[in-house]
């Protein structure tokens, strides 16, 4: 049997090519024939991985590129949002700035308006609830006025004040001027420097420009010092320690809006 075989093979050898046969022998020899088949599968396979995942790298690749573009875009959109939003607050801005000025003279304007009324209302009835000077000070413009029928020196006369916090009358502007000469004073300390030298007497209008006003605190009068005085449309100088009256001024508060409402109870009470 075993020799049929081997006939039947060698015939069959011989039948074929010598080349297919000496090369069928080496493969046989050197490797089996199987392992050949799985090296060429694997590399095939090999080959097939590296194409996918040249494929999945290229589709990562510009999924990757698509995505930055249309992120991108948003962050443009976004950027210019913003832009635009800041422009709007801006513009919002300058328009409330605009309206806090508006309602700023308005309010200015109402306190304005308040001032003059109440101006008036003092002019029927001094004591007016609206007035901005404390009671028995008497208002002019800006300022509070009262006289001391106190027959003091000028010292004594500007601690009066002092007492107050108010300071002895300086006469800046011709306002303030004509409202002093209304009141027809005579024998007034005026918040004059003291002076070392007597001072011969000058119209009242004149001193509306004088350097003479009294600017610090009050001094101390050592030795012979001569102290301004008013009498009627006249400044005159005498020894500070002569014995006078005093007026006093002082800033007027504002007027409040709401005290000009107020005073009508009082007045249907009476
Ligand atoms: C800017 O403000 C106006 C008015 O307040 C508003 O109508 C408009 O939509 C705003 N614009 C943006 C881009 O927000
Ligand atoms: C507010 O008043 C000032 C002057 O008092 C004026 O120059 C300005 O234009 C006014 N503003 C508005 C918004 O009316
Ligand atoms: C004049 O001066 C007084 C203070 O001395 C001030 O209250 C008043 O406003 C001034 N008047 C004018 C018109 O400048
Ligand atoms: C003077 O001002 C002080 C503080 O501003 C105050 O406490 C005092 O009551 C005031 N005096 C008078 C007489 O107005
Ligand atoms: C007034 O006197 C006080 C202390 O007594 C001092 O602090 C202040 O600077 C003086 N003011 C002037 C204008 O001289």
């Amino acid at each position: 049997m075993s020799e049929e075989v081997t006939y039947a093979d060698l015939k069959f050898q011989n039948s074929s090519e010598m080349e297919n046969i000496q090369e069928f022998d080496q493969v046989g020899v050197k490797a089996p024939p199987a392992p050949s088949h799985v090296w060429r599968r694997r590399a095939l396979a090999l080959i097939l991985l590296c194409l996918l995942l040249l494929i999945g790298l290229g589709v990562l690749g510009s999924i990757f590129y698509l995505t930055l573009k249309i992120e991108m875009e948003k962050l443009e959109k976004l950027q210019n949002f913003k832009d635009k939003l800041q422009s709007n607050v801006s513009l919002q801005l300058i328009h409330n700035m605009d309206s806090l000025e508006k309602i700023r003279n308005l309010s200015n304007t109402l306190q304005e308006m308040a001032t003059k009324l109440c101006y008036e209302l003092c002019r029927k009835e001094p004591e007016h609830k609206c007035k901005p000077c404390p009671e028995k000070w008497e208002w002019h413009e800006d300022s509070c006025y009262r006289e001391f029928k106190a027959s003091e020196t000028w010292q004594q006369s500007d601690s009066t004040c002092s007492a107050h916090n108010a300071s002895l009358v300086k006469i800046k502007n011709k306002s303030v001027s004509e409202f002093i000469k209304s009141k027809e004073l005579y024998g007034y300390w005026l918040g004059l420097s003291p002076r070392k030298d007597k001072k011969t007497q000058n119209i009242l209008d004149e001193t509306i420009i004088s350097s003479d006003w009294f600017t610090g605190n009050t001094s101390d009068l050592n030795g012979v010092m001569y102290c301004g005085y008013i009498q009627y449309t006249y400044v005159y100088y005498g020894l500070c320690t002569w014995r006078k009256n005093a007026i006093c001024e002082k800033l007027a508060n504002p007027v409040k809006i709401e005290s000009i409402l107020m005073n009508e109870e009082p007045s249907e009470r009476m």
